[in-house]
């Protein structure tokens, strides 16, 4: 949810700061924009849509043309996704202000400013004029007004006033050779490098750069210099740099260096049209990278080292709670049937955003898991805290190493699935299914699950990357069969028990990125109303495996094909039965009720990426969303 990138150094900062939002575009997409310092001031150019549009408009006034525009190496830059105003120029970062001592400052923020609309009425007090409907533009003024020769000074005063959360850079045309930055909230990485630091809101804007980076804890502000020593020999004399991190009131933090995981490749295309294709297609690896180490059939067991230091409470646990939201909250769905099923522990999954705000009883011995691929969403981690607040014990599910959720759950397990850029989540929902697979039966062997039982599914779960594999085979066909339906503004996703929530996913992927309206539910609950929507010609995908529940969606697959809906099914191989009764047929493998969801989202992924595809929508960057939100 939106994005910054600052950097302070030796290199030329506009093309290196238009390339970092490139790679964090994903964040946010509806208006972009950079400040420089160069000389005495600062230049600041904003646009509305996409970073290609900045990058154009920075072309066509001379950023090139030797004119010297733009032409310093201390700046900021934000893509983003409004909170506070619409997308629109005025609104979008950098925001300024002018201090009493006549120096412009310039401001990039993500997160919200709670208590602006007291502050700007304040501001509006002291002179201070506004051009936007920001809380950010409210942050930008306020340093301004409480700048007295110090940037980093000012910074923490202000920060002392605001309520809400944040990450932001910010520089002053008075201090040419230093970005400061600081976060509540909000991720905020300083990547460590050679004469020059650069910050972002996610490391993929920072590893092409450097590998060592420090994270920012709440309520830390930074201060990074890099600059000559000799002002009159700028460029071959001798250089210095400097970091120093402090609370916001000042109390000196030493930070640890730590080396970033993370490989350029991994975010590149690839050859792929797009980063939810790639993302799709990699699962196979990605399933094997997420596996790797943790099973051991010749042992009979699950190693999850992220879990040793609180084995026995776990297994003791009186109640397991999952709470996430989009994608990871059908995840968590998934890990609720798991633990009930596999370790018999009373399991529940909430919405966070519900959890947190309606009072919720703790009993003892509760352990809340949450479960976040970016680990940063306001919304769980809010729940979180509430729920480690009432005394539980905090298990988190992440893919983003490092992250917010990460560092405040006492125990976890990483998805290590690589990251993911596409804003339709894919791979990383199938990481957190398998993770919560393994936590089951981890839990299960050392409860009641029989050793044949736990050998079984070890041994089920080490061909899954396989079987993804196979049914990805039939990408060209789910193209094909969509295609069919492509104009139909309304589907309907069914399922039972373990591919329930893979229904609700299937639906979610759909409405995401090709907007068509689709709802996903319990198969049986169809009759209880949503049947009235079926008429000649409705898609409805029945996810339809082989298995303790086949036999009452076939009955359900009857009814829709009684009202003239057409059926799309995701089928066991080999289900002759099924393809009489089905429009259409997506096959996987045969595999247990409880694994199944790790295949049967697979054909669903594919449903959602070729509608959109074909419909012609941009498929990485659907209308509205953002990868990560940081807001409540
Ligand atoms: C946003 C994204 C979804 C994602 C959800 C939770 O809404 O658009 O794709 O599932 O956040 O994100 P998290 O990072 O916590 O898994």
């Amino acid at each position: 949810m939106c994005g910054i990138v600052a950097y302070v150094g030796n290199r030329r900062v506009a093309p290196l700061l238009i390339e970092g939002l490139k790679r964090l575009e994903y964040r946010g997409y509806d208006s972009a924009g950079l400040a420089v310092v160069n000389g005495d001031g600062i230049q600041v150019m904003r646009s509305v849509g996409r970073v290609s549009v900045l990058e154009q408009q920075l072309a066509e006034h001379g950023i090139d043309d030797g004119n010297g525009h733009f032409a310093g190496t201390l700046g900021i830059a934000h893509t983003r996704w409004a909170t506070h105003g619409a997308p629109t120029e005025v609104n979008a970062h950098p925001h300024t202000g002018r201090t009493a001592c006549g120096h412009t400052l310039a401001v990039v923020h993500n997160g919200i400013i709670e208590n602006y609309a007291a502050l700007r009425t304040y501001l509006q007090g002291q002179g201070h004029e506004f051009t936007s409907e920001t809380d950010t533009e409210v942050l930008s003024k306020l340093i301004a007004q409480l700048y007295e020769g110090d940037l980093k000074a000012a910074v923490q005063a202000a920060l002392r006033e605001v309520s809400g959360a944040y990450a932001i850079a910010a520089i002053c045309g008075n201090e040419p050779h230093t970005v400061i930055c600081a976060r509540k909230g909000s991720p905020l990485i300083i990547g460590i490098g050679d004469r020059s630091y650069i910050v972002a809101s996610d490391a993929s804007a920072i590893v092409a750069h450097t590998t060592q980076v420090i994270t920012l804890d709440d309520y830390q502000v930074a201060r990074l210099c890099a600059g000559p020593v000799d002002k009159k020999d700028p460029v071959g004399g001798p250089w210095a740099e400097e970091f120093q991190t402090t609370t916001i009131d000042n109390i000196p933090v030493s930070q640890q260096v730590r080396a970033l995981e993370f490989d350029l490749q991994k975010i590149e295309l690839g050859g792929y049209s797009h980063y939810m294709l790639k993302e799709i297609m990699e699962q196979p690896d990605a399933l094997r990278n997420c596996l790797r180490g943790r099973l051991d059939p010749r042992e009979n067991r699950v190693v999850l080292g992220g879990l040793d230091r609180f084995t026995r409470e776990l297994v003791r646990a009186k109640r397991y709670v999952f709470t996430a939201q989009g994608t990871a909250f059908h995840a968590g769905l998934i890990g609720q049937y798991l633990i009930e099923d596999m370790a018999k522990i009373p399991a529940r999954c909430e919405y966070a955003s519900e959890f947190r705000y309606r009072n919720p009883i703790i009993e003892d011995d509760t352990v809340i898991v949450a479960v976040s691929q970016s680990g940063e969403t306001a919304d769980t981690l809010a729940a979180l805290a509430e729920a480690k607040d009432r005394g539980a014990l905090a298990l988190g599910v992440v893919n983003v190493v490092g992250s917010s959720i990460a560092r405040e759950t006492d125990v976890g397990t990483y998805l290590h699935v690589g990251p993911e850029i596409g804003v339709a989540s894919t791979k990383a929902f199938v990481g957190q299914v398998a993770v919560m697979t393994l936590m089951a039966l981890f839990l299960g062997k050392r409860r009641y699950m029989s050793a044949q039982l736990v050998s079984d599914y070890l041994a089920e779960l080490e061909q899954i990357p396989r079987h993804i594999a196979r049914v990805l085979e039939q990408s060209d066909h789910i193209r094909t069969c969509v295609d069919r339906y492509v104009d139909r503004d309304n589907w309907l996703f069914l399922g039972r028990w373990y591919n329930y929530p893979v229904a609700l996913e299937g639906a979610l992927k759909l409405k995401e990125i090709s907007y068509i309206h689709a709802e996903g539910m319990p198969a049986a609950e169809m009759k209880h109303g949503p049947i009235a929507l079926i008429d000649e010609g409705m898609p409805v995908v029945f996810v339809a495996t082989r298995g303790s529940q086949y036999d009452k969606v076939m009955s359900n697959i009857e009814e829709v094909r009684a009202r003239g809906g057409r059926v799309i099914a995701v089928a066991t191989e080999g289900d002759t039965d099924i393809s009489r009764y089905a429009d259409s047929v997506f096959e996987i493998p045969p595999v247990s009720d409880a694994l199944a969801p790790l295949l049967t989202v697979i054909p669903l992924q594919l449903v959602a990426y070729h509608a959109a595809v074909l419909r012609g929508l941009d498929v990485d960057k659907p209308r509205n969303l953002a990868k990560s939100v940081t807001v409540e």
